[in-house]
C-alpha cells in the first residue's frame, strides 16, 4: 500500500465534471483576467468567512504582502509573529521592508502564545500577525485585546485555516485583515496558485484592490488621496487623474487570481464544508485510536472548530517514526523542520538556538499523517495500524 500525505488528484476526481465544466466555460469565453467569476468568488468566499470585502490575488504570500502594504507597514516597522509557521508568514513582513519579531507558541495549541506578545512590543511595533496553525484557531479574544490596548493592527495568516471556527462562528476575520492561500493542497485549494485578502475595512479593501494591479485605478487614486490626508498634506492638483489601469498612484504588484481558478474555486466552495467534515471525521478516528498511546494528539480549545489542514502527532522519536512509516508506504510530513528564527534568510536578525524553546521542540517532535478527506477507510485503518506499530520496535 502507498498512501500520500495529501492527494489533490482524488479531490479533483470527486467532483471532476463540475470543475472541468467551469474551467472549460472560462476557456471558451476568452475572459481570462478578472470578470464575473473573480468578482463572484470574492463575494462568496467573503460571505462564507463572514467578511465584508474579499480581494483575490495570486497566492497567499501576496495576500500577506498586500495586507501589510495596505496598512502602511514598511521600512523601520516591526511586526510580531510566530516562528512556527511556513516561511511566507515572515517573508512577507521582510518583503515590505519591515522586521519580523518572533515569539513562541503555546505548547498545546501550537498557535501564538498571547502571553508573550506584550514583552515583544517596542515603539516600532505596528502589527501582530498570528497564524491559525494547521487549521487550529489562535486565542483571538486575547490577541485582539492586546492589539486594541496597544493600538496595533491585527493581521491573521489564515493560509491553513479556511473553514476553521472560533467560539462557534466561522470567523477567520476577527482581526483587521485576514490572508488566505488557495494552494492546491489546502482545505480550500484551487488548481494552481491563488489567494485572498478579507477585511471589513473599506480603506484596506480599496488599497489592496489597487496594489494588486500596479497601484492603478480609482481605488489607487482614493488610497493616495487618503495617504495625503493622513499626513495632513495638500493633494497636488497637477497629478494626472484617470480611472483606467494606465493611471498609477501607488507602487504595487501584479497579483491576480485567474478567472479559471476563480471558476473552479466557486464550485469547490459549495463542497468546502463537506471536505472539512471529512477531515474532522478522520481526525476524530485518529484521536480515538491514538489516545491511549505514547503519541500526543492535536489539542483543540473548547469552542474551537479545527479544520485539520494538517493532523500532526507529537512524539520524541518523530523522525525515526516518519522513516518507519515511509518504509510501510505511508508518506508523512514535518511541518516545519527549521523554525523561521533559525532560517538562514533571517540569520541577520541574530536569533540563536534556544531562543524559542517550544517552537524548536515542536520542529523535532511533530509529524503529519494523511488526513485528507478522500482517504479510503482501508488506508486510514492501515495508517492507524502502522502508526501504532511504529512504537513497538
Ligand atoms: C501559514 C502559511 N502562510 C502563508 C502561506 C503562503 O501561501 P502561498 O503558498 O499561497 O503563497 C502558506 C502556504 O503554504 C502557509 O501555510
Amino acid at each position: 500500500m502507498k498512501i500520500q500525505l495529501m492527494n489533490v488528484q482524488r479531490q479533483h476526481e470527486r467532483y471532476a465534471s463540475e470543475y472541468e465544466e467551469a474551467a472549460l466555460k472560462v476557456l471558451r469565453s476568452g475572459g481570462y483576467i478578472g470578470g464575473e467569476e473573480v468578482r463572484k468568488i470574492e463575494e462568496e468566499f467573503a460571505e462564507y468567512e463572514g467578511a465584508k470585502y474579499g480581494i483575490s490575488c495570486g497566492n497567499g504570500t501576496d495576500a500577506l504582502v498586500l495586507a501589510l502594504r495596505a496598512l502602511g507597514i514598511g521600512l523601520g516597522d516591526e511586526v510580531i509573529t510566530v516562528s512556527w509557521t511556513f516561511f511566507a508568514t515572515a517573508e512577507s513582513i521582510a518583503a515590505v521592508g519591515a522586521t519580523p519579531v518572533f515569539i513562541d507558541v503555546c505548547s498545546d495549541t501550537y498557535c501564538m502564545d498571547p502571553n508573550l506578545i506584550e514583552a515583544a512590543i517596542t515603539e516600532k511595533t505596528k502589527a501582530v500577525l498570528p497564524v491559525h496553525f494547521y487549521g487550529n484557531s489562535c486565542e483571538m479574544d486575547d490577541i485582539k485585546k492586546i492589539c486594541k490596548k496597544h493600538n496595533l493592527y491585527l493581521i491573521t495568516d489564515c493560509a491553513q485555516s479556511a473553514g476553521t471556527r472560533y467560539k462557534g462562528e466561522r470567523r477567520n476575520t476577527l482581526g483587521d485583515v485576514s490572508c488566505f492561500s488557495f494552494f492546491p493542497t489546502k482545505n480550500f485549494g484551487c488548481d494552481g496558485d491563488g489567494g485572498m485578502v478579507l477585511t471589513d475595512n473599506e480603506d484596506i479593501a480599496k488599497a489592496c484592490r489597487s496594489l494588486k494591479v500596479h497601484g492603478s485605478g480609482k481605488d489607487g487614486l482614493w488610497t493616495l488621496k487618503r495617504e495625503y490626508k493622513l499626513k495632513n498634506q495638500e493633494f497636488p492638483d497637477d497629478i494626472p487623474m484617470g480611472e483606467s489601469k494606465y493611471y498609477n498612484y501607488l507602487i504595487g504588484y501584479n497579483s491576480r487570481l485567474d478567472a479559471i481558478q476563480a471558476a473552479i474555486l466557486r464550485k469547490k466552495l459549495v463542497h468546502l464544508e463537506e471536505f472539512i467534515d471529512g477531515r474532522r471525521v478522520n481526525a476524530k478516528l485518529y484521536d480515538e485510536a491514538f489516545k491511549s498511546s505514547e503519541y500526543i494528539t492535536p489539542m483543540v480549545q473548547e469552542d474551537s472548530y479545527h479544520s485539520y489542514y494538517i493532523y500532526a502527532l507529537k512524539h520524541n522519536s518523530a523522525s525515526e517514526i516518519v522513516d518507519k512509516l515511509k518504509n510501510e508506504g505511508i508518506q508523512c510530513g514535518i511541518y516545519y523542520p527549521v523554525p523561521l528564527h533559525l532560517q538562514g534568510a533571517f540569520a541577520h536578525l541574530g536569533y540563536k538556538k534556544g531562543d524559542l524553546p517550544i517552537t524548536e521542540e515542536l520542529s523535532k517532535t511533530t509529524f503529519a499523517i494523511p488526513v485528507f478527506p478522500e482517504i479510503y477507510e482501508e488506508e486510514r485503518n492501515y495508517v492507524i495500524e502502522k502508526v501504532l506499530k511504529a512504537l513497538e520496535d
